[in-house]
């Protein structure tokens, strides 16, 4: 073990005079984002399964000790048909976990998005009742959390329910025909399919203020109500100028005074600015030059270390980190006419300056 680091110290230095990315001193390189932090909290990503059948798979297991579906759990892929459903990509990445003791959140169970069309519909294509809706979310539900029961140890049971806009509930076919009550039944009917998973309500933006309190509202509400509801999932698709600290403590220390588990659910900080990973400003696509500059890759290291700081300050309240996407090679936030750079591995699946900030404490 003193050989490998003396070894890595001397490639370091090399790597540091040839202007290679900056690293530091000393580099374990047994150790990943998960063994940094095995004394505040699981680190997870999400993932597709073409990848764990790839490189990415061996950085997985090496860095990360949860994983996250990033598609394959949804409504719409597990479920395209009523009486079918597609187990296969959902099944490959539980007995990926599974071989390799990483742990699984469930991602999701009940969202606007990626929702099957004929969840709404009779068959004359007219919207069905409340009662005809309520029963096919329970049967979904119940299906799919009692497939995984006592595999999946958290999930994102309601997804981005509260607007964006100055109203309190998004607009959704959800809301349309059952008006809030989608809610209250999600988590009911997915703590009577697997009673030990831990149940979370999952958002975005939820550091901007407005939206901070309509989400505090509704989570009061359905504890109030006795809901079966653990925490909350705050995405932070974070950008290199959002969010402040002191957006960021108010969010922990708002939704823990309501006595819930904290996690972050879909942690990436894009290079441009501006909320939900920078994609719109004032309603334009911001058009920019797609290269990763120096000064985004400054921007960007400060705000990881930033915002680990602030995860570390409140280790008490936080259950799980979790990335959204691998590493730069692939990320949700490519398109939109540009290139982003949004995580703490490279194209190459190297290790980031960024990703020395975080581990480095
Ligand atoms: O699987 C189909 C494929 O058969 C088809 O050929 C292809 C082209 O149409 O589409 C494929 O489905 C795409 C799917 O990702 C899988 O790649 C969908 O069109 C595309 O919309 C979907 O995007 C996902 C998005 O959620 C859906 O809204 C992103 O990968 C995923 O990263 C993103 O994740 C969400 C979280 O679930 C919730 N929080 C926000 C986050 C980012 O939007």
């Amino acid at each position: 073990m003193y050989k490998k680091t003396l070894i890595y110290c001397a490639g370091a230095v090399a790597l540091c005079m040839a202007g290679v990315a900056w690293r530091p001193a000393r580099i374990d390189t047994d150790k990943g984002l998960k063994d940094y932090y095995k004394k505040y909290f699981p680190i997870g990503v999400a993932v597709t399964p073409r990848e764990l059948k790839s490189e990415e798979g061996k950085l997985i297991v090496k860095e990360f000790n949860s994983i996250t579906a990033e598609n394959a759990m949804k409504m719409a892929p597990l479920h395209p048909e009523e009486n079918r459903y597609y187990w296969n990509d959902a099944d490959s990445i539980m007995a990926f976990a599974q071989r390799n003791h990483i742990k699984v959140r469930g991602h999701n169970l009940c969202w606007h998005a990626q929702a099957p069309a004929w969840m709404f519909k009779d068959s004359a294509g007219n919207d069905v009742s409340k009662e005809v809706l309520l029963k096919r979310l329970k049967d979904h539900i119940t299906t799919v959390a009692s497939r995984y029961k006592g595999k999946i140890y958290a999930w994102d049971v309601v997804n981005e329910a509260i607007a964006d806009d100055t109203t309190f509930l998004r607009k959704s076919k959800w809301s349309q025909i059952t008006g809030q009550d989608f809610i209250a039944k999600a988590f009911e009917y997915a703590h009577a399919a697997d009673p030990k998973a831990a149940l979370f309500y999952n958002d975005y933006n939820t550091e901007q203020p407005a939206k901070r309190e309509k989400i505090y509202k509704l989570l009061k509400g359905l504890l109030d109500a006795g809901v079966p509801i653990n925490g909350v999932g705050l995405q932070a698709h974070w950008s290199v100028n959002n969010p402040s600290r002191e957006e960021l403590e108010k969010s922990i220390q708002m939704f823990s005074s309501l006595g819930l588990q904290i996690q972050f659910t879909e942690l990436d900080i894009s290079v441009y600015s501006g909320r939900q990973g920078g994609q719109l400003i004032n309603g334009q696509q911001q058009q920019v030059k797609s290269e990763f500059t120096p000064e985004m890759e400054q921007q960007q290291l400060e705000k990881y270390k930033m915002v680990f700081e602030v995860f570390r300050k409140y280790r008490k309240n936080i259950t799980g980190v979790t990335f959204w996407n691998v590493s730069d090679r692939y990320t949700w936030l490519n398109g939109r006419g540009r290139k982003n750079y949004p995580l703490l591995f490279n194209a190459d699946l190297q290790p980031k300056k960024a990703y020395w900030e975080v581990v480095n404490f």
